[in-house]
């Protein structure tokens, strides 16, 4: 949540600023401000909304300047407004900062500040923050860069903070604590960002900074230290990301382009690990850690949202294939309760981003109760990645549509081949349908390039729905998380009310809702349970319910009754939820581009939730 950029070099800084802060817009969009210091000082300036709103006020600015920080809100402590905005400045205008993360004890220092006089022009703990740095640097006579580290001892919360100081205008000051930042170093110029985005046209080589790590910022110096104010040594990491792939290549939505990638980025996520002929599936991460995979008396999965309904997934195929018993937790609630964690069970963070706070914690735990933890994340060098004891990146390229859906699928890719190694290893699955289950993994990038063909389809019946208020998505088995990732994507994009159910769970409750308004989608491909899914399309139909089927090409029963049909392969039961859960994604943004909402960054949304 809330996207920072930062330069200090040779060229504009505004430009590089206004760049970077639209490529990670994804993050927070509520509001966008920048700050800078030239001749004239230092320039602050910030309003509520878009950044390309932001720079329309901006025109004629005395902008000039080779250092300076920009931000992208997504609002914590104070409702999204011009006065909320960051960059703040100190009571003495002379310091300016842009904060990514809550400081949870902001009252308390409020109180302090307020105490001695400070007055407050916004609502942030952000300001409250610098004004704490500016207080401790005025009193101890000390720099910046001391009082910063002084504060942040104090601090409780997570934070990404750049701080500017006009009476010193070669040096940024950045510091780390659960929320990601990234430095770029190009030759006398560096870059900061909450992501690589920023920086990647200048520079393929980035240091993460770690928590509770000060860096010292300047054109061609970077220094980092950690807050007992030691030199730390820099890690020096090589970027793997082109341009092209943050850009939207010609589609009018980041999603759209997103959710026609699949093919590659499924088959990306399959290359060099699946050879379906030789019959292996080559993970270092898993092979590394077979013993303890294979011997697991348990498997927790911990995700949130989309990431999540993977986990759901992969909780049915894990205990078909491998027979070990697993656990699916939101990270949210699994951190706060006092979950029963022993030696010997292997917990599964699912993460695109690699920062979700929740998460983060929830692997923490987890470690500190002595379990393993592998990590699926899509972002390389991201936090999870990093404090994982193993893991596989889902190489699915950078996700920028607030909502997931190559992550998803990717993700389903590497569990599934996760499970099927494990599977084999351990003896839980026959040869027949191991290898069988390896052939249709290596067809599912073509069959969902076969079916994008027909996302038009999808479009029409997109139009007849629009209209709806409320939808409900049911499934059985494997698509019954799919059913539910249906829905969220639906009220997450088309902001319609939607509910995702286990089809068979409906006469408990959720029927109560049908009428002959109400779309019911329902994912029915071809599995153990069609029959069954039949049953519950005739009870939806018996009440006047409009049903929408996602069924398997060769289903001559289902077309007979729904009112509208999208036809998928067929596939395995267990790899049939990376095909069938696309029209829906499908579904989702052809309904809310025709209610006219902004697909890309749905409203209240932010992509990389850092804060709990
Ligand atoms: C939904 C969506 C969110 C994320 C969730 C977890 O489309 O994008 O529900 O799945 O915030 O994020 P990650 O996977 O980055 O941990």
């Amino acid at each position: 949540m809330c996207g920072i950029v930062g330069y200090i070099g040779p060229r504009e800084a505004y430009p590089i600023i206004i760049t970077g802060l639209k490529r990670q817009e994804y993050r927070g969009y509520d509001s966008t401000g920048v700050a800078l210091i030239n001749r004239d000082g230092l320039q602050v300036y910030k309003k509520k909304g878009k950044v390309a709103e932001l720079e329309e006020t901006l025109l004629g600015k005395p902008l000039s300047a080779h250092i300076g920080i920009g931000h992208t809100r997504w609002a914590t402590h104070g409702e999204p407004s011009d006065r909320n905005a960051h960059p703040h400045t100190s009571a003495s205008g002379k310091l300016a900062m842009i904060h990514n993360g809550i400081i949870e004890n902001y009252g308390q220092l409020k109180q302090e500040l307020l105490n001695k006089g400070y007055t407050f022009t916004s609502d942030t703990d952000t300001e409250v923050l610098l004004n704490f740095i500016e207080e401790i640097k005025k009193n101890n006579k000390c720099s910046l860069e001391e009082a910063i580290r002084i504060a942040l001892k104090r601090v409780a919360g997570a934070y990404v903070i750049l701080v500017l100081d006009a009476d010193n205008p070669d040096t940024i000051i950045a510091a780390r604590k659960g929320s990601p930042l990234v430095i770029g170093i190009g030759k006398g110029e560096h870059f900061l960002g909450s992501d690589a985005t920023p920086m990647i046209e200048y520079t393929k080589e980035v240091v993460y900074v770690n928590d509770y790590e000060v860096a010292i910022v300047k054109a061609d110096e970077l220094i980092l230290k950690n807050l007992g104010n030691e030199r730390q040594t820099l890690y020096i990491t090589k970027l793997d990301m082109e341009l092209a792939a943050i850009e939207k290549g010609g589609y009018d939505h980041f999603m759209l382009k997103e959710i026609f990638e699949q093919p590659h980025t499924i088959y990306d996520c399959l290359r060099g690990r699946l050879d379906a002929k030789a019959g292996t599936i080559t993970m270092k991460g898993v092979q590394d850690n077979i013993e303890q995979l294979i011997n697991a008396n348990r498997i927790i999965i911990v995700a949130c949202g989309t990431s999540w309904h993977a986990g759901l997934i992969a909780e049915y195929v894990i205990e078909e294939l491998c027979r070990i018993p697993v656990e699916v937790e939101y990270a949210s609630e699994f951190r706060y309760r006092n979950p029963i964690v022993n030696k010997g069970d292997v917990v599964i963070a699912i993460s695109q981003s690699g920062e979700t706070a929740d998460t983060l914690v929830a692997i923490e735990k987890a470690k500190e109760n002595g379990a393993i933890i592998f990590g699926i994340v899509n972002v390389v060098g991201s936090s999870i990645a990093r404090i994982s004891h193993a893991g596989a990146y889902t190489h699915a390229g950078p996700e920028i549509g607030v909502a997931s859906t190559k992550a998803f699928t990717a993700q389903l890719a590497v569990l599934t081949m996760m499970a099927l190694k494990i599977a084999k290893e351990k003896g839980t699955i026959t040869e027949e349908y191991y290898s069988k289950l390896l052939f249709e993994l290596e067809d599912v990038p073509e069959k969902v390039e076969s079916l994008l063909k027909n996302a038009d389809e999808i479009k029409t019946i997109a139009e007849k729905y629009k209209g709806a208020s409320d939808a409900l998505f049911l499934g059985r088995g494997y698509n019954f998380p799919v059913a539910l990732e249906g829905a969220l994507k639906l009220k997450e994009i088309s902001y319609i009310h939607a509910e995702g159910y286990p089809a068979a769970e409906m006469k408990h409750g959720p029927i109560a809702l049908v009428d002959e308004n109400l779309p019911v989608v329902f994912v029915a491909t071809k599995d153990a349970y069609h029959a069954k899914i039949v049953s519950n399309i005739q009870e939806i139909k018996a009440r006047k319910g409009k049903v929408i089927a996602i069924i398997s090409e060769g289903d001559e029963v289902i077309p007979g009754m729904a009112d509208d049909v999208f036809v998928v392969p067929p596939a395995d039961e267990i790899i049939a939820p990376m095909i069938s859960v696309i029209p829906l994604q499908l579904l989702s943004y052809y309904i809310g581009v025709a209610k006219g909402c902004d697909v890309d960054k749905p409203r209240n949304l932010a992509k990389s939730v850092t804060v709990e």
